[in-house]
């Protein structure tokens, strides 16, 4: 499998970007959510000299990762704290009218889920806070907190498809009147107890059941779908003609949105797909990468 050596970082679906991504010596690239740069890494080396390598992301301190990653890369390398929402803006900053390849690899990276400090797994216990970039104002916390009853479960429903969404609201309503949910650790008990779960982890249950609850409140804080949509929306105008842009969603809300709008612009004889099927992984790296599992690739050209 493809690894990038010097963070011991291995991105998803590394291959198959590469080899539907096309890039050629001397384009522009764009990494949209730069993460820990495994893929940026691996589309810079086929750029040469000549080429520009344009690395985003909301997280700082991924962001500084990425540069070490990228130090030794020959092609000019940008990277810039934004979020992909704002790429319009932030290539007219570089004065990069058009971009030849578009990568968006979604979601958190591995190093923002490990951290407990940041408040999004429901295996560590932290401050229940979530936010990816640090400029935004409200955290989960603030939602848990602050929504009512029904926006609770609606962002729960709507985000993360979690059926049992109006009891976790329910039970965390009840909760909140005793005193703040701050923790993880304690949003997680109220879900168990809202769905009658002693220990989440004894369960045979494919999925931890806070899973969607977490799901569900990150995209909420970090305004995950309409981002989402704003790239989508923005990209047909950013590509040059023949330019790629790839996505690599991890559950359906976000796969939809994409799978919907390029399906959309083929109608308008804007994109053409390479694929009709979305890109999934092999059995090797789905043994292997374990986050691989429920990756989903899906890349069109800029007609
Ligand atoms: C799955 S990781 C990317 C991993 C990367 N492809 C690699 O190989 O290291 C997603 C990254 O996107 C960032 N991100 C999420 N939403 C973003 C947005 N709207 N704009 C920019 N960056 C975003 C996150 O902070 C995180 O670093």
């Amino acid at each position: 499998m493809l690894e990038v050596e010097s963070s011991g970082h291995t991105p998803v679906l590394p291959r198959q970007v590469c080899d539907l991504l096309g890039v050629r010596c001397g384009d522009v690239v764009v990494d949209a959510t730069v993460g820990l740069a495994g893929h940026a890494a691996l589309l810079a080396q086929q750029l040469g000299p000549e080429g520009v390598l344009v690395g985003l992301d909301v997280d700082p301190a991924n962001l500084a990762i990425a540069k070490e990653t990228l130090a030794a890369c020959e092609a000019r390398v940008e990277l810039v704290h934004a979020n992909f929402a704002e790429l319009p803006d932030a290539l007219a900053e570089l004065n990069l009218p058009r971009v030849d390849v578009l990568l968006a690899d979604l979601g958190v990276s591995s190093t923002q889920l490990d951290d407990g400090a940041r408040g999004f797994s429901f295996q560590h216990d932290g401050p229940l806070d979530m936010r990816m970039d640090p400029r935004l104002k409200v955290t989960a916390s603030d939602l848990v907190n602050g929504l009512k009853e029904n926006d609770l479960s609606d962002v729960l429903y709507r985000n993360a498809q979690e059926f049992a969404s109006r009891r976790i609201a329910k039970r965390i309503c009840n909760v909140r009147r005793d005193g703040r949910i701050t923790t993880t650790g304690r949003l997680v008990r109220i879900i168990c107890d809202a769905l009658h779960i002693a220990d989440p982890n004894s369960r045979r249950s494919r999925i931890h059941p806070a899973t969607r609850t977490f799901l569900g409140l990150r995209m909420a804080v970090n305004e995950e779908i309409a981002n989402l949509a704003a790239l989508l929306k923005q990209a047909p105008s950013l590509l040059a003609p023949d330019g790629r842009i790839g996505i690599i969603a991890f559950h359906s809300v976000e796969d939809r949105a994409v799978k919907i709008d390029f399906r959309e612009r083929k109608k308008e004889e804007i994109y053409q797909l390479t694929n009709k099927r979305p890109i999934v992984a092999e059995a090797d790296e789905r043994a292997a990468n374990p986050r691989s599992r429920s990756a989903k690739l899906r890349v069109a050209v800029r007609l």
